[in-house]
Formats: C-alpha cells, structure tokens, sequence
C-alpha cells in the first residue's frame, strides 16, 4: 500500500516573494530562487508556522501526493502555476494494487492552522467590513506618489520613526484598518535579483489619512542594526524613509483578512503594541476618533503602548492630546533616566481589573501588535490578571481566537 502524503506547496501564481514563509520556517523546508518559492517534502514538518504570516495565502497550497512522488523542488522550481489535484482513485496515478490513504491527522492540523495558528490567526470579528486583497501583485503594481514624509520620534531619539503618506491618485488601493500592504524597492540584491516585497501595517483608516483624499499613510522605522545589534541597512525601510515628497513608489497589495476591526455599535478594543506596532493600532483610533467627533457613541477603547522614551514613541503628541472618555491611554517606558523600566505587559498587570472587566464582555476585541518577545510577556500577563479576576485565560484564549476576537502579529 502506498501512503498518501498531504505535500504541502507554495502557489507560483498568488505568491510575491516577500520571504516570510521562509524567515518562519523553522525547519529551513522553504527555499527560494530568483523565479519560485518552494517547500522541501523532505524537510517540511507540517508544523503550520507559515501559514498564518502568509500575506497572500500563496502558501496555504497542498496537494494529496504517493510520499514516493511527491514533486521534487527542481520541478517546484520551473511552475508558473501549481498543477491540479491528481486524482488519487485512479490506479494509474497511484500505482496498481495501491490505495489511497489521506492521513486525517493532517487534514485535522490544516483546519486547526487556518482558524487559530501559532501566532494566534483568527477569523474576522463578526461585523468587520469585507476586505479587498491582492489587488495588485509584483508585475501589475500600484504607483503611489509621496504626498508627505515626517519624523515622528525627536531628534535625540535613538531611532528614527516616519510617517510616510502616499497618494494614489485615480487608482484604486482601498484598505482596511489592520491591513498591510507591500512595497518594491528599487534596485537589485546581492545576487542581482530585484528585493522581495517588504510589508508594512497601514496606519490610516479606511476614508484616508486625510478623509476623501486616496492616500494611505505608513509608520516606518529606520532599519540600521540586525537582530544581533551589528550595523546593518534595511533595504525597504531606508528607501521608504528616504523618500521625498512627489516620488514615485510601486505598491502591492492590500494583504490581510483577519486582523481587522469589529463595526458593530458597542464593541470595545483592547490594544497591545510596541514601537511601530503601533500602526494598525492607530488606523483602528483614528477611525473611531472620526467617529466619536461625530458624536456617535463608541464602545470602550484601552490602549497599552510601549517605547524607549516618550521621544520614540510615535505619535505621542496627537495621541496624548485625545480625550480620557474616548481612549483609556497607558504608556509604557523602559529607558527614561531615572525611571524604572517598564513594558506593556507591566501595566497590564497594574490595570488588571480594568482589563478583566474587558475581557469578560462578549464585545471585547484584543489586537496585539509589535516585538515578538512582548508576545509571551502579555500572554503571561493575560494569565495572571485572569486568574486574579476570576477568569481562566487558557480557556479563554482559544475561545476568543475562534470567535475572531483576538488577534496578533509580532515580529
Ligand atoms: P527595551 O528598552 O528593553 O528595548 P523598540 O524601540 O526596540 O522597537 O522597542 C519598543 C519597546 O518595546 C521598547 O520599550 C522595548 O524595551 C520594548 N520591549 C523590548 N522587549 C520587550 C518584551 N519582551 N516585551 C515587551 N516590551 C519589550
């Protein structure tokens, strides 16, 4: 009997070469050259983990396969398109006398990825608007022109933190708060081959950085150093923060169907970020800033905020400045001189219950957005004000995440 493999591939015809899927893979299963991304049958675990971070959903591709002819990545490599679904009945595709066998394990895993993987992807809150995705892709880019180009973090900050504002003029580029899209940089890498697409959350709302103006804005910071502090340029985020007002830029996207904002009256938001996790955070304020000034009545809005300093803090200023019946504001420093260093997940604890209370309504929506390490601190955090407040966090989480009401992207 042959056993019948779940092969999992990476669709040559949605995917564009960001490089996600294989930053991700924790098995190295994911390679690519200058024309295919593809995944190693050999290697690949099934562990999902780059299911979810897929801007495009080119890697949620597989294809039921004999584990003796599962496609080798030379062929993977030549695709323009991904072939069909070979129909494994047929003795001929499978080999006489064999059976076919799809390992349920598998089938199981899948759906369990695809509604609540690693880093927690989740269904849409119930009342998000429908997004566009994908509208445009590496050979049909949108041309975005730079309308504004402003530093957010002060000049003695130790990072540089932009807001970037482009303007789409005639075209079409409609977006949703939490959605991102992908930017081309000029130019070639090391190997001569033009650089993948680089992501960034929008931080404008739906009606535009300025309402009823098709422009979107960006927060970006300056990329100097690796992860490992050694001098290094980040290819997109230095062109994008170099960019002069009137230039050019090719744009692709939008991307993202989950890590979206509820509509209904009465929905509250709880927001988490670090640093320039602060984008989507914004869009999803600034919509309901619009909203609160026109008098509507909101549901409840908590944001936990963490930076160096309050000069590297973007959007400090507006964001102080916003009304305490509107948004219940808490600003978390880890290197002000003389003070003690503190996260995000430091006030949670100190506002744990205020933040029970949110939890506990059907209506509360948590997005969670910045440096992967802050990920398990709040999740700790979650834990621990639960259990304080006569709440089961690990009860709790799953049953958010398959509600579509908690969502995380770190990085
Ligand atoms: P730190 O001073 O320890 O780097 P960045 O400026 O690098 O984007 O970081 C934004 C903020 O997130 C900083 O205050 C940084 O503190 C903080 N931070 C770093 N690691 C974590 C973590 N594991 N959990 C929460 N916050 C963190």
């Amino acid at each position: 009997m042959t056993t019948i493999m779940r092969q999992h591939l990476i669709d040559p015809e949605i995917c564009i070469r960001c490089n996600t899927c294989e930053e991700t893979c924790p098995v190295d299963a994911i390679s690519h050259d200058s024309r295919n991304y593809v995944v190693d049958a050999a290697k690949c675990k099934l562990c999902y983990n780059c299911i979810s971070p897929c801007p495009t959903g080119a890697i949620d591709s597989w294809r039921n396969m004999p584990a003796d002819k599962a496609y080798p990545l030379a062929e993977q490599l030549l695709w323009d398109n991904l072939p069909g679904q070979i129909a494994l009945d047929a003795p001929a595709e499978v080999g006489a006398g064999d059976t076919a066998t799809v390992l349920p394990d598998d089938v199981e895993r899948i759906a369990a990825a695809s509604t609540a993987g690693q880093g927690g992807t989740a269904p849409p809150p119930w009342s998000a608007a429908h997004p566009y995705v994908n509208l445009y892709g590496i050979h049909n880019p949108a041309v975005a022109t730079v309308s504004g180009n402003f530093q957010l973090t002060t000049e003695d900050a130790s990072s540089d933190i932009r807001h970037i504002v482009l303007d789409f003029s005639n075209a079409s580029f409609p977006v949703l708060e939490g959605q991102t899209i992908g930017i081309l940089a000029p130019g070639l890498d090391l190997n001569g081959k033009p650089h993948h697409v680089r992501l960034y959350s929008v931080a404008s709302p739906r009606d535009g950085e300025r309402p009823k103006y098709n422009n979107l804005s960006l927060t970006v910071k300056r990329v100097t150093e690796d992860h490992d502090g050694m001098p290094a340029r980040g290819i997109g985020s230095n062109y994008l923060c170099d960019l002069k007002k009137g230039d050019k830029v090719n744009v692709v996207g939008p991307y993202g169907t989950s890590f979206l904002m509820p509509n209904h009256p009465g929905s509250n938001l709880l927001m988490i970020c670090t640093g320039t996790g602060s984008a989507p955070m914004r869009a999803m304020t600034e919509r309901r800033r619009r909203k609160f000034s026109a008098g509507e009545t909101l549901g409840k809005q908590m944001l936990f905020f963490g930076a160096r300093t309050p000069g590297e803090l973007p959007y400090f200023g507006p964001l102080t400045k916003l009304p305490k019946e509107f948004i219940d504001m808490n600003l978390a420093f880890s290197r002000v001189p003389g003070e003690p260093k503190r996260y995000v997940q430091d006030l949670l604890r100190e506002r744990g219950a205020d933040v029970a209370r949110l939890l506990k309504d059907d209506n509360t929506y948590v997005y969670l957005c910045g440096l992967k390490g802050m990920e398990k601190g709040v999740e700790e955090a979650f834990t621990a004000l639960c259990q304080a407040n006569g709440l089961d966090w690990s009860a709790l989480r799953p049953q958010m995440l398959q509600q579509g009401r908690y969502h995380v992207e770190t990085y």
